[in-house]
Order: C-alpha cells, then structure tokens, then sequence
C-alpha cells in the first residue's frame, strides 16, 4: 500500500482554512492563475505502482456522494451494474444507495482509490476547503486512475471574481496538467434547485427572490447529466474533452416564475433584488473581513444576475455521444410532473384530514 502517497504533494494533509489565494497558489499553473506554481500533480511519480495494474473497468468512486448531482451519479452506477464507492466527508451521513461510505480524510485517500478504475469528482469546490481536490488528483495520477470525471461550470473561466468559479477553472487546469485521462463536464444549472428556490416557496405563499436582470439559464434535469457522463465515459471520443452541458432552453429568473405560477395556479410574492444593489452591497462586505464570505456569495449572485447566458448549443455534443435531443427532459415537463404530483398530495392531506375532524 503506498502509504508515503498522501504526503507527496506539499499541502497533503494540511488542515485548516485557506485564502483564494492560498488556493490558487495551490491549484494554479501556468496563464490559469495569476500566484506562482509551487504544486502540481506531476511532481507526484508513481514509482512503486506499475502501469497497466489490473483493476475493472467497471469499478467507480464517486466524490459528493451525497449531493444533488452525486446522488443521481451513485444511483446510475447501480441501475447500470457498475461497482461503486463513494467518498465522503467525515460525517454521520448518508448517501441514501446503500452504496458503501469512505471518509475523506487526505490519509485515506490512497486506501480508497485502490482497485478504482474511474472517478467521478461531483463535489464543489469550496473556497474554505481546498484540500481535497489537490489531493485527490495528485494521488488519482500516482495511483494510476484511468479516468477522472470532473463536473465544472460553464463560463467559469471568464469570473476569476468569484472564488468558487475561479477554483473550478484552475481544478481544471490542474487536471489537465496531470497527464490523466480526463473528461470535464461543464454545467449550467440544475432544476432540483428551482424546487426550493421558486416551486415550494409559491406553493408556502411566501416571497420568492427574482432580479431585474436578464440572466438566462439552460437548465438541466441531474438525472440526464448522470446518464449523459456515462454515455461520455463509454465514449473514446469524449476522452480529454471538456463538454458543456447545458438545457434545452434557457430561462430568465422571471419566466421561471411565471411558468411555476401557471403551473401551481397562484401568484408569486416576488421581492425583486435590483443589480445595482447587489454590486453595492458586494462592495461594501468586501470591507471587512469577516464578511468576506458573504461577498464571495454575492460576487456569485452578481454573476447569476447579470445579462449573461449560462448556455450553449448541444448539437455537436448530442452527436458526439449519440444522444436524441428528444431524450433530454425539458424545464416544463420537469416542472409540471413536480406540481401535478405535490398538488395530488395536497390534495389527498387535504382529504384525509377532513376525515379525521372530530367535532364535538
Ligand atoms: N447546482 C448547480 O446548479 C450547478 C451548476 C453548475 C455546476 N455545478 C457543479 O456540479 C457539481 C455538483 O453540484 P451539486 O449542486 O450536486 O452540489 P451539492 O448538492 O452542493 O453537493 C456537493 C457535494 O460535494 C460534497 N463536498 C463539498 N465539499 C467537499 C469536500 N471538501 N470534501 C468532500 N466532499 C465535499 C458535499 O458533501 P457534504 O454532503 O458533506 O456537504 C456534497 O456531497 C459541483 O461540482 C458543482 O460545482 C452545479
């Protein structure tokens, strides 16, 4: 067991929070960042592990088990008879599969990538916790991982402003540095999140964000991105690609709004959010340090808001993977099933508790 692996790279197992500084010095190289490069993955040699070591093809390790993406990922992996790990933090949690838990520690990741042929990276990153993507790349290329899967975000090259996205941007450079064979999946937005952001806030009849801007994004079902990344993954063309994914159409906040108020069948109490307040209060939380966190939060909120478009055409990818455009689940559809289903629960409470009325 190549134990000395987990203190090859300098930051392995160095706790503590960092700067996005601290960050890109770590993950940053060449025109990506702007710090000089004192790390990258091949200084990493994998000197006791000899090329071609046999393990499955079939054998995945699937990081951010647990979240909104990785839980569709882990579900897909059993629903196609993949053999599959799950790496996550050290918490009392779990990723609600079955599937087994590995801890995140720096020094478990060796032990956890053994007789792993692909990984599939579905956490974010977090500008407080960079550790982990270091580290797991530097150890996936010296343990001979034959494919690591990294979920990006589109544009993110283009907002070195906002911490998260600029940590996406040099992880990927970073990866692609390593020589591994990689693909890198560059993601729009999820429809799991308007549930919470627009759907349950309606139906509660409480307010609802929206801004003033006309932002647009293609979202996504996480079901279709799960089944597209295996589609790539079987697929020797999308070998060291990076593909966007992005959805059918893409939507302003206040068409999202008006489509879930059509569909719940009541008004939205919007508090609208005018840009220009939220690059003011930016600037202002920049002031202090200790609300720099809430202004990492709201760079991300400018961007959202501003009048770019989180999208692209998906022709050529549709091609590349050989996938019918018709296949990919449309926001309308997502959102109709997901009203027509809580409305008939409600409905049903609704019913059974006029049953059980007690009248004296
Ligand atoms: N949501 C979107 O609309 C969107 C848009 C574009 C791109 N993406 C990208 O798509 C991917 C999946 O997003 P998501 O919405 O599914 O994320 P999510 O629901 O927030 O889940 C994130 C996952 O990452 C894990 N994680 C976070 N920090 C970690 C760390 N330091 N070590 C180990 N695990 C860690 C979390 O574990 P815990 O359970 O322990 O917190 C969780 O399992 C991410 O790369 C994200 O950046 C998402």
């Amino acid at each position: 067991m190549p134990t000395t692996l987990a203190r090859s790279g300098p930051y392995m197992g160095r706790a503590g929070p960092a700067s996005p500084a601290h960050i890109r010095t770590m993950l940053g190289s060449g025109s990506c960042c702007r710090l000089v490069v004192t790390c990258n993955a091949q200084t990493v040699v994998p000197t006791s592990i000899g090329q071609g070591t046999p393990v499955r093809q079939t054998s995945i390790l699937v990081v951010g088990a647990t979240g909104t993406l990785g839980r569709q990922v882990v579900r897909r992996t059993l629903d196609e008879g993949y053999d599959v790990r799950c790496l996550v933090r050290r918490r009392p949690i779990s990723s609600g599969t079955g599937a087994p838990l590995w801890s995140s520690k720096p020094e478990t990741i060796p032990a956890t990538l053994v007789g792993i042929h692909t990984i599939i990276d579905c956490a974010t990153g977090r500008p407080e916790e960079p550790i982990r993507a270091v580290a797991l790349i530097q150890c996936a290329k010296a343990m001979g991982i034959q494919k690591y899967v990294f979920y990006s975000i589109h544009n993110c090259d283009k907002h070195p402003e906002v911490p998260l996205m600029e940590i996406k941007h040099c992880t990927v450079k970073f990866i692609q540095d390593t020589g591994l064979d990689y693909i890198i999946i560059r993601l729009c937005g999820f429809m799991q999140g308007l549930i919470g952001q627009y759907a349950v806030p309606i139906l509660e009849e409480k307010s609802v964000w929206g801004t003033d801007a006309p932002t647009r994004i293609a979202y996504m079902d996480t079901q279709d991105v799960a089944r597209l990344t295996f589609i790539a993954m079987r697929n020797e063309k999308a070998s060291k690609k990076l593909l966007t994914f992005a959805g059918p159409r893409a939507w302003t906040t206040q068409e999202v709004i008006t489509l879930c108020e059509r569909l719940a069948g009541q008004d939205a109490n919007v508090t609208t959010v005018p840009v220009a307040v939220l690059r003011f209060t930016r600037q202002m939380t920049r002031f202090f340090q200790w609300t720099n966190d809430v202004a990492d939060r709201l760079a991300f909120s400018e961007v959202l808001s501003s009048d770019t478009i989180f999208s692209v055409p998906m022709n050529d990818t549709y091609q590349l993977l050989g996938v019918d455009a018709k296949d990919i689940l449309t926001l309308e559809k997502y959102l109709q099933d997901y009203f027509t289903n809580i409305l008939k629960k409600l409905k049903n409470l609704k019913a059974q508790s006029k049953q059980t009325d007690i009248f004296f």
